[in-house]
């Protein structure tokens, strides 16, 4: 709220300088129309004598064409484990967070006795709700600046994006996303959730194509990604040929494209996400093909998940993947039991590009493999096929996501 305060106010003294001009104007027009007569004049002149120069700040504005040069390495705070989400330094509204960075999900959440300099009282409610953790946030959304820590104390970036400031938070295992909203709806098989400390809570998503039709949540669009709303660079505006995105490595995050960061990736095409026509930044998730013990091709799309560990695995309709019931390996989990897909399947993986497959691996579930992963969880089978390969896909690919071109990465790690 303080934020849209200072915005209306911005607002609000351009008002009163474009009328205090336009009554200066009405008052001496005729000094304006002697003033515009010299202008003219000189303006000639200037041309005749100085078209060198001219033709110099020509080829300066053409340099748009040149690739974008604007760039920032943000180093994890930890080295990356498969274990563990990585993390960034960054600072909110003036608070130093060490931020969990999550592919799977968009929008910062920061829970409300963090930031406590914050009034909030007039901000938007909104909520959100992550399936894989189960956990409903509840709170209000305000704009505030987010400042990334590059290496060395000059390399930092600026971002402005809604927050969701978090105020009460709940495990709401039953909880409908499709139909529910603000609260966890009463269970009666189901004793009351019981509220959780918000005063730790710090998460941000930088996914894509994570919106849903229907959804109104507007922490989910690209403008709540603080990756994509990068307004400055060591202090420097960026320029209007940067290029949007990230390439995402087990070391860290390269925000701002440039052909140096670009070079040997392999892309894939992808499609216009939901809200494309209103933001060009908005992309479906990238396409993909997988099979099970050498079966036919599932085909749908996919993430690639920093926030697990775990693989998810839908496959279409008719194809059934061998698994088996356990107990919940997770003491804190809801269910007793939850299925796995049996160790030893054989699943390989490939993402679409229009003449063949990029990002292709395979491996043995429970097998030794870096870019295994933990464990595979079979998803109800469904029309379109999806597949969650988790962040140990990082330890054989670097991907990149280019907002601007619309295009997801593959570059094989040496
Ligand atoms: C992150 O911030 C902490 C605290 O200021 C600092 O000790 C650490 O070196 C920083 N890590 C990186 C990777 O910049
Ligand atoms: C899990 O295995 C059962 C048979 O044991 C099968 O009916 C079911 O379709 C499998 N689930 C998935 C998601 O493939
Ligand atoms: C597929 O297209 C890419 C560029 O889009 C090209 O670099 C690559 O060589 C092509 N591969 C084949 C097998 O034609």
């Amino acid at each position: 709220m303080e934020t849209k305060n200072i915005h209306s106010a911005i607002f609000d003294s351009r008002y009163e300088v474009s009328s205090t001009i336009y009554t200066y104007l009405r008052h001496h027009w005729v000094n304006l129309a002697a003033l515009t007569l010299v202008v003219i004049i000189l303006r000639t002149l200037y041309g005749r004598f100085a078209s060198p120069c001219l033709d110099n700040s020509h080829r300066s504005s053409d340099d748009s064409d040149d690739p974008a040069k604007q760039t920032i390495f943000l180093p994890y705070t930890k080295p990356f484990s498969r274990e563990e989400i990585p993390m960034v330094n960054a600072t909110v509204a003036g608070v130093e967070i060490e931020m969990p960075m999550d592919t799977g999900s968009i929008g910062i959440l920061i829970g409300a006795p963090l930031l406590p300099h914050i009034d909030t009282s007039k901000a938007t409610p909104a909520y959100q709700y992550f399936s894989s953790s189960k956990i409903l946030y509840n709170g209000r959304l305000v704009d505030l600046p987010v400042k990334f820590h590059g290496r060395g104390p000059d390399s930092y970036a600026i971002a402005t994006v809604p927050v969701l400031v978090v105020d009460w938070s709940v495990v709401c295992p039953w909880y409908d996303p499709a139909v529910d909203t603000f609260e966890c709806p009463p269970n009666p098989d189901e004793p009351e959730p019981v509220l959780r400390d918000v005063s730790h809570i710090t998460y941000m998503g930088v996914g894509f194509g994570r919106n849903r039709r229907g959804s109104e949540q507007p922490n989910t669009l690209p403008s709540a990604n603080p990756f994509l709303n990068i307004e400055s660079i060591d202090g420097k505006p960026v320029a209007k040929d940067f290029k949007t995105g990230y390439t995402i490595s087990t070391k860290g995050v390269h925000l701002g494209l440039t052909e140096e960061d670009e070079r040997g990736f392999a892309w894939s095409k992808l499609e216009p996400g939901l809200t494309h026509d209103d933001d060009r930044r908005d992309w479906a998730m990238v396409k993909t093909c997988f099979s099970v013990d050498g079966g036919s091709d599932n085909c749908g799309s996919a993430l690639i998940d920093t926030g697990i560990q775990q693989l998810y695995l839908k496959a279409v309709e008719g194809v059934e993947t061998p698994n088996v019931t356990i107990p919940n390996p997770n003491p804190d989990g809801n269910a007793k039991f939850v299925n796995r897909v049996k160790t030893g399947t054989k699943i390989e993986i490939g993402f679409s590009r229009l003449n063949g497959t990029v990002g292709r691996y395979g491996f043995k579930v429970g097998g030794e493999t870096k870019m295994a992963p933990s464990y595979v969880v079979p998803l109800k089978q469904g029309d379109a096929a999806f597949v969650n390969t988790g962040r140990n896909f990082l330890f054989g690919y670097t991907v990149a996501f280019d907002a601007t071109g619309g295009r997801f990465g593959f570059r094989r790690v040496s």
